[in-house]
Parts: structure tokens; C-alpha cells; sequence
């Protein structure tokens, strides 16, 4: 790519761009092929150019692209009836990304604060966790390096250790003024981090005995990325909030609240909107999303893919003594190595692989769920070869 500084600067952008994406391949514009265990951060799943997803485009496009939340959509209605009968929730709000989603829940867990009557209600947030580039979702995330220059936060989050259940049980007997807790399923951006087996159904407990609503960011869980609609759904509970975008999309802008019991009677006329959230274009594309995954029995093949991708990979790192644990849920994948590792993001690209790094030393892989089973042995020989090579240089 050229430079061009036009463009705010918010991204430190890798020297290449993309024209062009079919499946999981994608052609930069000196026409080389990529292939692609990323899709643009878990967004698409089905992968590029899905040809359901383009037919659905076209002829929406060319039926309603917008009218405005002040009218009933009908294709907003198909789709949160549908994602009600996928996720045992029972209504939600439409946004056009993760952030604003989130933004939803932090403004439903404070409606239920302030109804307990709690003056100034306070969101349990984790360690290490990531919810957004927004004032209110920046405050919430884990990370200095999100909030700093941003200050002043937006207050009323409180952080503790991920997968700490005691720290939890701390906050509660310590201060009465928690409405919420918000957590991943599996931490995304903070490292593929993968919760004890109990940790949700213990969160849970824990809520139903204080009142705080449990909210759940499955942003990057959710649609199918952990071999399950949601990540919640590896374990026997259900949220009360629960927050999607992402892959809800394939690559047009969707985000969605959804809420359950209590959490789903908070938000009354005029307390919340969006004037693009849930359009019809979006929310046509999302149905034929869910229709797709369901079609092609895309839940099951996201789960073996990821057992298959962890085997590989398992198998030709196995004498590194660098690579310090290899985990997956589903095609959310990470291989933690001893060391910073952000060089492995050009190596790969020298090798037409497109990967990613997060928490400094963990190798992420999110390919899409429709990966051949080829593509899948091509991203493990490249994966183990460049980290075999970086390790040993
Ligand atoms: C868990 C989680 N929540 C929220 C977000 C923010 O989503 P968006 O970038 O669509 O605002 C992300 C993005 O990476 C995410 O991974």
C-alpha cells in the first residue's frame, strides 16, 4: 500500500493491500495469493465472496437498503426471532459493531442498577479483557495502552483476575454497589485465554446470589467461532446479556445486544438507538449467515477443524521447547510462545500466510469456518515451519 496521509494514522497498517477475496484466499494488489487464517479478525467466517452472502446483497440492495428504526423492518424482526430460537435469549438491540453492542449492555447493566437503587452502579470488567474502542467500552477493556491519553475514564468498572471465581466472590463481600460483571467466553485479543470448565457456570452462581446481571461479550465468540452458536453454549448457563458483531455479519456492520429475563425489560422508548442498526440490508445478510452455517453444518466442522488445526500443530511443534501451550476452542486458536513474537505477522506474509499476534506472544489463527481440509494442513506446515524457524534463529 501506499502511504497515504489522508487517513488517520489509528492503525499501524501493514505494507499490502487487498483487492480482491474468494473463500479463503485473498489476492493483494501486485496479484500475489494469501491465504487467510484471520478473516479480518473473526469477521469472515464464511469466508470471502460467499456466494449466498453476495446473491443476498445484490437483491436486497436492489429491493430497501434503509428506512429508519422509526418503522417496523421486517428483516430485523426474522432476524432476532431467529437469534432468539439459536441462543434461548429473548429480544435485543441492533448496532453496527462490538463497541456499540457493548455500549448497550453497560447502559442496561446500569438501567438494573439504578433500579435496586443504586446510585452510581459499578460493571465488574477482567484483566486482560478487550470490549472496544469507545469511551464507555475503552474504560471496560484490560489494557493501559487502549485507555492512555483518553483519560478521563468513564467510571464505574471495576477489574479483577479472568477466571478468578474467589476475586469474584472479594468483590462481592467488599462492596454493594456492583450491578454486572462482563466478561469473554474465551479472551480474545488478550491471548485466546480459555476459562476453567466451571468458571461461567461459577460466574453464574454467583450473580444469581448477588443480582448482577451476567453479560457475556461473544463479539469474537460468537457465530459459530468456537464450534457452538456461542461461547456460553460449551457450558450449561445462559447469560443475561449477551453482545454479537463480527462474524453476525460476514463483513457488513452488525452488532447486537440481546438480553434475557430481568435485562430484557430495562430499555424503554427512547432510551437507546441507532439510526443504521439493524437496517434491512445487514439484517438479510445476517439471516442468510445463520442459514449458511446451519446449511453447511458449519458449527461441527468449525469444532473438527479446530481439533484437527490443534493435532498439527501439536504434532510438529512438538519438541520446540519455546512454544509453551497450544489451545483452541473451535477455530479460535492460539499458540503461546515464550517470547514476543510480533515478527511472525511479516514472516508469515513472506510465507503468503496471513496470521496474527496478540498479548506479544500468542500466535492467533482464526481462520474461516469453511476451510478445506488442504487449507487447514497448508495454515499447520506454515504455522509450525515459521515458528520452528523463528524459535531456533
Ligand atoms: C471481545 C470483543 N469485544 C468487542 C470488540 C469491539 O468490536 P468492534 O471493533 O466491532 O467495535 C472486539 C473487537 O476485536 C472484541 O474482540
Amino acid at each position: 500500500m501506499h502511504s497515504n496521509n489522508t487517513i488517520m494514522p489509528t492503525y499501524g497498517r501493514l505494507p499490502l493491500s487487498f483487492v480482491k477475496g474468494e473463500g479463503a484466499w485473498l489476492w493483494s494488489d501486485d496479484g500475489e495469493k494469501y491465504l487467510d487464517a484471520l478473516s479480518g479478525i473473526a469477521v469472515c467466517g464464511l469466508g470471502h465472496s460467499h456466494p449466498a452472502v453476495t446473491a443476498t446483497i445484490c437483491e436486497q440492495a436492489g429491493t430497501l437498503l434503509h428506512t429508519s428504526n422509526l418503522y417496523g423492518i421486517p428483516k430485523q424482526q426474522e432476524l432476532a426471532d431467529k437469534l432468539c430460537k439459536i441462543s434461548g435469549m429473548e429480544n435485543m438491540f441492533f448496532s453496527n459493531s462490538g463497541a456499540e453492542a457493548n455500549e448497550a449492555a453497560i447502559k442496561l447493566a446500569r438501567l438494573h442498577g439504578h433500579n435496586k437503587g443504586i446510585d452510581s452502579p459499578s460493571i465488574i470488567v477482567a484483566k486482560h479483557s478487550f470490549h472496544g474502542r469507545t469511551l464507555a467500552t475503552l474504560s471496560a477493556t484490560g489494557s493501559r495502552k487502549v485507555q492512555a491519553g483518553f483519560e478521563p475514564l468513564v467510571s464505574g468498572f471495576i477489574r479483577a483476575p479472568y477466571d478468578d471465581i474467589d476475586a469474584l466472590k472479594d468483590i462481592a463481600a467488599n462492596s454493594k454497589n456492583i450491578a454486572a460483571i462482563m466478561v469473554e467466553p474465551v479472551q480474545g485479543e488478550g491471548g485466546v485465554r480459555i476459562p476453567s470448565a466451571d468458571y461461567l457456570s461459577e460466574v453464574r452462581e454467583l450473580c444469581d446470589r448477588e443480582g448482577w446481571l451476567m453479560i457475556l461479550d461473544e463479539v469474537q465468540t460468537g457465530m459459530g467461532r468456537t464450534g457452538k452458536w456461542f461461547g456460553f453454549q460449551h457450558s450449561t448457563i445462559k447469560p443475561d446479556v449477551m453482545t454479537l458483531a463480527k462474524a453476525l455479519g460476514n463483513g457488513v456492520p452488525i452488532g447486537a445486544c440481546l438480553a434475557q429475563g430481568e435485562a430484557a425489560t430495562l430499555f424503554k422508548p427512547g432510551m437507546h438507538g441507532s439510526t443504521f442498526g439493524g437496517n434491512p440490508l445487514v439484517c438479510s445478510v445476517a439471516l442468510t449467515v445463520i442459514k449458511t452455517i446451519e446449511e453447511d453444518n458449519l458449527l461441527q466442522r468449525a469444532e473438527e477443524l479446530g481439533e484437527y488445526i490443534h493435532k498439527g500443530l501439536a504434532e510438529l511443534l512438538q519438541d520446540n521447547s519455546t512454544v509453551l501451550s497450544i489451545r483452541n476452542r473451535g477455530l479460535m486458536v492460539g499458540i503461546e510462545l515464550d517470547r514476543p513474537c510480533s515478527e511472525l505477522v511479516q514472516i508469515a506474509l513472506n510465507n503468503k500466510l496471513l496470521i496474527n499476534v496478540t498479548a506479544d506472544s500468542v500466535v492467533r489463527l482464526l481462520p474461516p469456518l469453511i476451510l478445506s481440509d488442504e487449507e487447514a494442513q497448508q495454515i499447520i506446515e506454515t504455522v509450525a515451519k515459521i515458528i520452528n524457524e523463528f524459535t531456533t534463529k
